[in-house]
Protein backbone atom coordinates (compact mmCIF):
# COMPACT_ATOMS: atom_id res chain seq x y z
CA UNK A 1 0.00 0.00 0.00
CA UNK A 2 1.06 3.50 -0.70
CA UNK A 3 1.70 5.75 2.25
CA UNK A 4 0.03 8.72 2.42
CA UNK A 5 2.58 11.41 1.58
CA UNK A 6 3.09 9.41 -2.09
CA UNK A 7 -0.08 10.47 -2.65
CA UNK A 8 1.25 13.89 -2.72
CA UNK A 9 4.03 13.58 -5.41
CA UNK A 10 1.39 11.80 -7.25
CA UNK A 11 -0.46 14.55 -7.68
CA UNK A 12 2.12 16.83 -8.68
CA UNK A 13 3.41 14.35 -11.34
CA UNK A 14 -0.25 14.61 -12.43
CA UNK A 15 -0.62 18.12 -11.89
CA UNK A 16 3.15 18.83 -13.88
CA UNK A 17 1.36 16.75 -16.86
CA UNK A 18 -1.96 18.40 -16.96
CA UNK A 19 -0.34 22.05 -17.22
CA UNK A 20 1.71 21.10 -20.11
CA UNK A 21 -0.91 19.35 -22.18
CA UNK A 22 -3.19 22.81 -21.56
CA UNK A 23 -0.55 24.94 -22.25
CA UNK A 24 2.86 23.35 -23.68
CA UNK A 25 4.96 26.79 -22.49
CA UNK A 26 3.64 26.85 -19.19
CA UNK A 27 6.90 25.90 -17.01
CA UNK A 28 9.20 27.62 -19.73
CA UNK A 29 7.31 30.82 -18.90
CA UNK A 30 6.80 29.67 -15.07
CA UNK A 31 10.77 29.04 -14.98
CA UNK A 32 11.75 32.71 -16.25
CA UNK A 33 10.87 34.73 -13.17
CA UNK A 34 8.60 36.15 -10.77
CA UNK A 35 6.64 39.51 -10.71
CA UNK A 36 3.39 39.15 -8.02
CA UNK A 37 1.23 42.52 -7.33
CA UNK A 38 0.78 40.89 -3.75
CA UNK A 39 2.34 39.79 -0.62
CA UNK A 40 0.52 37.80 1.66
CA UNK A 41 1.37 37.42 5.25
CA UNK A 42 -1.38 34.83 6.47
CA UNK A 43 -1.77 32.22 8.93
CA UNK A 44 -0.25 28.45 8.96
CA UNK A 45 -3.38 26.80 8.98
CA UNK A 46 -3.86 24.38 6.52
CA UNK A 47 -7.36 25.50 5.55
CA UNK A 48 -5.90 28.78 4.20
CA UNK A 49 -4.04 27.84 1.13
CA UNK A 50 -3.01 31.91 -0.34
CA UNK A 51 -3.53 30.81 -3.70
CA UNK A 52 -6.62 28.86 -3.72
CA UNK A 53 -8.96 30.81 -1.42
CA UNK A 54 -7.95 34.06 -4.23
CA UNK A 55 -7.98 31.90 -7.11
CA UNK A 56 -4.92 32.97 -8.74
CA UNK A 57 -2.16 31.15 -9.89
CA UNK A 58 1.61 30.38 -9.21
CA UNK A 59 3.51 33.19 -9.79
CA UNK A 60 0.87 35.89 -8.62
CA UNK A 61 1.41 35.55 -5.06
CA UNK A 62 4.23 36.36 -2.63
CA UNK A 63 3.58 34.89 0.43
CA UNK A 64 4.54 34.45 3.88
CA UNK A 65 2.45 32.07 6.62
CA UNK A 66 3.29 31.90 10.36
CA UNK A 67 1.30 30.80 13.52
CA UNK A 68 -1.67 33.81 13.77
CA UNK A 69 -0.25 35.55 10.93
CA UNK A 70 1.65 38.41 13.12
CA UNK A 71 4.36 41.06 12.23
CA UNK A 72 6.95 40.90 14.99
CA UNK A 73 9.43 43.67 14.09
CA UNK A 74 12.61 41.32 15.35
CA UNK A 75 11.33 38.10 13.13
CA UNK A 76 14.29 37.94 10.74
CA UNK A 77 12.23 35.21 8.56
CA UNK A 78 9.38 38.18 8.04
CA UNK A 79 11.28 40.79 7.44
CA UNK A 80 13.42 39.21 5.00
CA UNK A 81 10.10 38.28 2.95
CA UNK A 82 9.00 42.23 3.43
CA UNK A 83 12.49 43.01 2.57
CA UNK A 84 12.22 40.67 -1.01
CA UNK A 85 8.70 41.78 -1.69
CA UNK A 86 9.12 45.21 -1.37
CA UNK A 87 12.69 46.15 -2.47
CA UNK A 88 13.04 43.82 -5.25
CA UNK A 89 9.97 42.58 -6.68
CA UNK A 90 7.79 45.56 -5.90
CA UNK A 91 4.56 44.27 -4.61
CA UNK A 92 1.71 46.79 -4.74
CA UNK A 93 0.01 45.19 -1.89
CA UNK A 94 0.45 43.56 1.01
CA UNK A 95 -2.37 41.39 2.11
CA UNK A 96 -2.46 40.49 5.67
CA UNK A 97 -4.91 37.57 5.92
CA UNK A 98 -6.41 35.88 9.07
CA UNK A 99 -8.96 33.50 9.77
CA UNK A 100 -12.00 32.80 12.53
CA UNK A 101 -11.44 29.81 14.17
CA UNK A 102 -7.65 30.73 14.14
CA UNK A 103 -5.75 28.21 16.80
CA UNK A 104 -3.38 30.54 17.23
CA UNK A 105 -5.57 33.50 18.42
CA UNK A 106 -7.68 31.18 20.18
CA UNK A 107 -4.70 29.45 22.35
CA UNK A 108 -3.75 33.24 23.17
CA UNK A 109 -7.04 34.48 24.51
CA UNK A 110 -6.48 31.96 27.47
CA UNK A 111 -4.55 31.58 29.91
CA UNK A 112 -3.30 27.63 29.43
CA UNK A 113 0.32 27.56 29.28
CA UNK A 114 1.36 26.29 25.64
CA UNK A 115 5.00 26.28 26.72
CA UNK A 116 7.34 27.36 23.43
CA UNK A 117 4.53 28.58 21.87
CA UNK A 118 4.05 31.06 24.56
CA UNK A 119 6.84 33.55 23.20
CA UNK A 120 4.95 33.82 19.93
CA UNK A 121 0.95 34.25 21.36
CA UNK A 122 2.98 37.03 23.50
CA UNK A 123 2.02 39.49 20.44
CA UNK A 124 -1.79 38.26 20.07
CA UNK A 125 -1.71 38.75 23.99
CA UNK A 126 -0.46 42.25 23.68
CA UNK A 127 -3.43 43.23 20.84
CA UNK A 128 -5.74 41.70 23.31
CA UNK A 129 -4.30 44.18 26.52
CA UNK A 130 -4.42 46.90 23.81
CA UNK A 131 -8.63 46.42 22.88
CA UNK A 132 -9.58 45.14 26.04
CA UNK A 133 -12.00 47.59 26.77
CA UNK A 134 -14.13 46.55 23.66
CA UNK A 135 -13.30 42.97 24.05
CA UNK A 136 -14.67 42.68 27.24
CA UNK A 137 -17.82 44.84 26.06
CA UNK A 138 -18.60 41.13 24.35
CA UNK A 139 -20.31 39.04 26.74
CA UNK A 140 -20.10 35.79 24.44
CA UNK A 141 -16.98 34.54 24.28
CA UNK A 142 -17.09 32.51 20.41
CA UNK A 143 -17.46 36.30 19.28
CA UNK A 144 -14.97 38.23 21.25
CA UNK A 145 -12.79 35.74 19.55
CA UNK A 146 -13.88 36.79 16.13
CA UNK A 147 -13.36 40.05 17.14
CA UNK A 148 -9.51 39.77 18.62
CA UNK A 149 -9.06 37.76 15.46
CA UNK A 150 -9.95 41.00 13.52
CA UNK A 151 -8.06 43.12 16.12
CA UNK A 152 -5.35 40.64 15.54
CA UNK A 153 -4.93 41.44 11.58
CA UNK A 154 -5.51 44.68 12.16
CA UNK A 155 -2.38 45.49 14.59
CA UNK A 156 -0.45 43.60 12.39
CA UNK A 157 -1.55 46.15 9.28
CA UNK A 158 -0.13 48.80 11.55
CA UNK A 159 2.77 46.71 12.66
CA UNK A 160 3.97 46.57 8.99
CA UNK A 161 3.38 50.63 8.44
CA UNK A 162 5.84 50.73 11.09
CA UNK A 163 8.77 49.16 9.60
CA UNK A 164 11.18 51.29 7.59
CA UNK A 165 10.50 49.01 4.80
CA UNK A 166 7.28 49.86 3.90
CA UNK A 167 7.94 54.09 4.43
CA UNK A 168 10.48 53.71 2.13
CA UNK A 169 8.22 52.48 -0.32
CA UNK A 170 5.77 55.17 0.15
CA UNK A 171 8.62 57.52 -0.09
CA UNK A 172 9.30 56.06 -3.95
CA UNK A 173 5.67 54.87 -4.73
CA UNK A 174 2.36 53.48 -3.70
CA UNK A 175 1.82 50.57 -1.43
CA UNK A 176 -1.01 49.42 0.01
CA UNK A 177 -1.99 47.36 3.08
CA UNK A 178 -4.98 45.48 3.04
CA UNK A 179 -6.25 43.79 6.36
CA UNK A 180 -8.91 40.84 5.61
CA UNK A 181 -9.97 38.01 7.13
CA UNK A 182 -10.89 34.36 6.11
CA UNK A 183 -14.06 32.55 7.10
CA UNK A 184 -13.37 28.75 7.16
CA UNK A 185 -17.84 28.47 7.39
CA UNK A 186 -18.50 30.12 4.17
CA UNK A 187 -15.33 30.46 2.45
CA UNK A 188 -15.40 34.40 1.78
CA UNK A 189 -12.94 36.77 2.57
CA UNK A 190 -13.99 40.20 4.29
CA UNK A 191 -11.87 43.45 3.71
CA UNK A 192 -11.61 45.26 7.36
CA UNK A 193 -11.89 48.82 7.65
CA UNK A 194 -8.01 49.50 8.07
CA UNK A 195 -7.07 50.13 4.86
CA UNK A 196 -3.28 51.42 5.17
CA UNK A 197 -1.74 53.79 2.33
CA UNK A 198 0.49 56.39 3.11
CA UNK A 199 2.62 57.48 6.27
CA UNK A 200 -0.21 60.21 7.38
CA UNK A 201 -2.31 56.20 8.35
CA UNK A 202 0.96 56.54 11.15
CA UNK A 203 1.00 57.28 14.46
CA UNK A 204 3.41 60.17 14.13
CA UNK A 205 5.67 58.60 16.92
CA UNK A 206 6.44 55.71 14.97
CA UNK A 207 7.19 57.99 10.94
CA UNK A 208 10.64 57.80 9.96
CA UNK A 209 12.10 60.89 8.77
CA UNK A 210 13.50 59.47 5.67
CO1 LIG B 1 -4.77 30.44 12.36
Amino acid sequence: MKESYQRLLQNNHDWAIDKRKFNPDYFNKLSLGQSPEFLWIGCSDSRVPANEVTNTKPGEIFVHRNIANVVIQTDMNLLSVLYYAVDILHVKHIIVCGHYGCGGVNAAIQQKDFGFVNNWLRSIKEVYAKHKKELEAIDDLERRERRLVELNVIEQTNNLAKTRIVQRAWKNGSLQIHPWVFDCANGMITELDNKITSISDVEPIFRYDL
